[in-house]
C-alpha cells in the first residue's frame, strides 16, 4: 500500500477577508473552513497530515489540536514557500502527498480519493485537481498544449489576456510524488507579479524535466471554490447548506423551505421531523424523530427528544425531553432541562432550571435558577425572583403545586408538595407541604365612592 501524506496550507493572513479572525477559522455552516478540510483529508486515510500555520498559529492549533502535525511559516512568502515548511516532517518519505488549501471547505473526501486514484493510475508525478469555472477570475488557469496535456498553471495576475480566457482553473489541490515535490520546490523562484514563491510553478518545472504531469478535472464546479473574501464565504456557506439539507431530506426529514433552513455541519435529526422556513439549528444540536420545529426557531447546542414541538422559539444549551413543547415566542436559556410532556407556552423565559414531568408554564413567565417537580401549574405572569442585584438564589418547588397568576417567588425558597399559592402573592418564606400561601393586601371596597369624586 502506497503511503499517503497531506499538507494543508493555512498560513496566509487572508487580507481580502478584512477580518480580525484568521481566514481559515471563518466558519462555513458553523465549522471553521480548515475544520472541513482536515475532516475530509482524514477521511481519505492519509497517514500523516501537516498543517502549515503562520499568522494566528495558536488559534488554529487550539482548534485543530492533535489531529494534525504543524509546521510554522514565519513569513508568508507564497504557497510554494509554505509547502517547503513541511520538509522536516515529510522530505525523505516515499509516497504520495496531497497538498490542499485551508480555504477550500467544499472539497469532499470522495473527490480527494478520486484524485489520489487518478494520480496513481496515470503513474503521474504531479496531478492537479481542476474544475471548469463559469467565472475563472482570481484562480490560476490551467494551460494545456496542442496535445491537450498540462503545461503549466498561470496565476490571474501573471496571465496574458488569452490565458485569462481559459476556464479550467486550479483548485489549489494536488497530488505529488513526495520526494520529487521537495526536490523541485527548491527550484521555484519568485519572479512574478506578486513576488511570491508559487506552488503551481512546480508543475511547469516537472513538465520541463519530462516527468508525467496530469490534471484530474472534476465534474462539480462548486466543490473547488476557494474562499478569499466575504462574498465567496457567503457563496460557500450557501452551497454547504444545500448539501447538508439534501442529506437530511434524504434521511427522512421534511423541510418546508430548504433554501431558508440553516443547519450547521454536525447536527443530527431523526426521521419524520418537520422543519419549517427560517429555522437555524446550530452547534452540537441533536433533534429526535417526529419533532416539529416551527418557522423562525433557533436551536443551538441542545438536545431535542422525540415528538417535541418548538414553535417560533429560541433554545440554547438546553434539553427538552420527549413530547414537550414550547412557544410561540419563548426562550430557553442555558442549562434548562425541560421534562417529558412539559408545556411551555408563549412569552416564557427559562434559565438554569429543571421542569418535571407534565409541568405547565403557559404564559408570560420568568423561571430562573429553579427546580420544579412534576405536574406543577405555573400561572400567567409568575416571576421567579432569583437576583437581588448582587447574588443569584435558587428556588425549589415540589410536585403538584399550583402557582396562581402574577405571583413573585423571592429566592431562596423551598416550596413543598401539593401547595397552592394564591394569585398576586409575593412569597418570601418557605411553604410547607399541603399548605396554601396567600401574601397580598386584603381588598377593601369603599362603598358609594363614585359620588364623592368631582365629575
Ligand atoms: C491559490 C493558487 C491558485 C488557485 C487558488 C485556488 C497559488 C500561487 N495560487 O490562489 O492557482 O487557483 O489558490 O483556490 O498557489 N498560504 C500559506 N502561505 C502563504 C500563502 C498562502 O499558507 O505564504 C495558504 C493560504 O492560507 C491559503 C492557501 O495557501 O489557505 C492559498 O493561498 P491564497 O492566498 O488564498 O491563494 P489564491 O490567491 O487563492
Ligand atoms: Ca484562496
Amino acid at each position: 500500500m502506497i503511503q499517503r501524506y497531506a499538507v494543508v496550507l493555512a498560513a496566509g493572513q487572508g487580507s481580502r477577508m478584512k477580518s480580525k479572525l484568521y481566514k481559515v477559522l471563518h466558519p462555513v455552516a458553523g465549522k471553521p473552513m480548515v475544520g472541513h478540510v482536515i475532516e475530509q483529508v482524514e477521511a481519505t486515510g492519509a497517514n500523516e497530515i501537516v498543517t502549515i500555520v503562520g499568522f494566528g498559529a495558536e488559534k488554529v492549533k487550539d482548534y485543530l489540536g492533535n489531529r494534525t502535525n504543524y509546521a510554522v511559516q514565519e513569513e508568508q512568502l507564497g504557497t510554494g514557500h509554505a509547502v517547503i515548511q513541511a520538509e522536516t516532517h515529510l522530505k525523505d518519505k516515499e509516497g504520495i502527498t496531497l497538498v490542499i488549501c485551508g480555504d477550500t471547505p467544499l472539497l469532499t473526501a470522495e473527490t480527494l480519493n478520486n484524485l489520489f486514484d487518478y494520480h496513481q493510475e496515470k503513474g503521474a508525478k504531479a496531478t492537479i485537481l481542476t474544475a471548469h469555472a463559469q467565472n475563472p477570475t482570481g484562480y490560476g488557469r490551467i494551460i494545456r498544449n496542442k496535445e491537450n496535456s498540462v503545461e503549466k498553471i498561470v496565476e490571474q495576475k501573471d496571465a496574458s489576456e488569452a490565458e485569462r480566457l481559459v476556464q479550467e482553473v486550479n483548485t489549489g489541490t494536488y497530488c505529488f510524488d513526495n520526494r520529487l515535490l521537495f526536490e523541485t520546490l527548491s527550484q521555484v523562484g519568485n519572479q512574478n507579479s506578486q513576488g511570491e514563491y508559487y506552488l503551481p510553478d512546480v508543475i511547469e518545472i516537472l513538465k520541463k524535466q519530462n516527468e508525467i504531469v496530469d490534471a484530474y478535472k472534476m465534474i462539480s464546479e462548486n466543490e473547488g471554490k476557494g474562499v478569499n473574501d466575504r462574498v465567496a464565504l457567503a457563496e460557500a456557506s450557501q452551497l454547504m447548506r444545500e448539501r447538508i439539507n439534501k442529506m437530511h431530506m434524504q434521511n427522512g426529514v421534511t423541510m418546508i423551505d430548504p433554501t431558508t433552513t440553516y443547519i450547521d455541519s454536525d447536527i443530527v435529526i431523526g426521521s419524520d421531523t418537520v422543519i419549517e422556513a427560517s429555522v437555524s439549528l446550530k452547534g452540537k444540536t441533536i433533534i429526535g424523530e417526529d419533532c416539529f420545529i416551527g418557522a423562525h426557531s433557533e436551536i443551538s447546542n441542545s438536545i431535542i427528544s422525540d415528538g417535541v414541538r418548538v414553535t417560533n422559539s429560541t433554545v440554547k444549551d438546553s434539553v427538552m425531553e420527549k413530547n414537550s413543547n414550547i412557544g410561540p415566542y419563548s426562550h430557553l436559556r442555558p442549562n434548562s432541562h425541560v421534562g417529558e410532556a412539559v408545556h411551555i407556552g408563549n412569552f416564557v423565559e427559562i434559565k438554569n432550571a429543571t421542569l418535571g414531568l407534565k409541568t405547565k408554564v403557559g404564559h408570560l413567565t420568568y423561571i430562573g435558577d429553579a427546580d420544579l417537580g412534576e405536574n406543577i401549574n405555573v400561572g400567567c405572569g409568575t416571576i421567579f425572583v432569583n437576583y437581588d442585584g448582587k447574588n443569584k438564589f435558587r428556588t425549589t418547588v415540589g410536585k403538584n403545586v399550583f402557582v396562581g397568576c402574577n405571583a413573585n417567588l423571592i429566592a431562596p425558597l423551598t416550596i413543598g408538595e401539593n401547595v397552592y399559592i394564591a394569585a398576586g402573592s409575593t412569597i418570601t418564606r418557605d411553604i410547607p407541604t399541603e399548605a396554601m400561601a396567600i401574601a397580598r393586601a386584603r381588598q377593601e371596597n369603599k362603598l358609594e365612592y363614585y359620588n364623592k369624586l368631582p365629575h
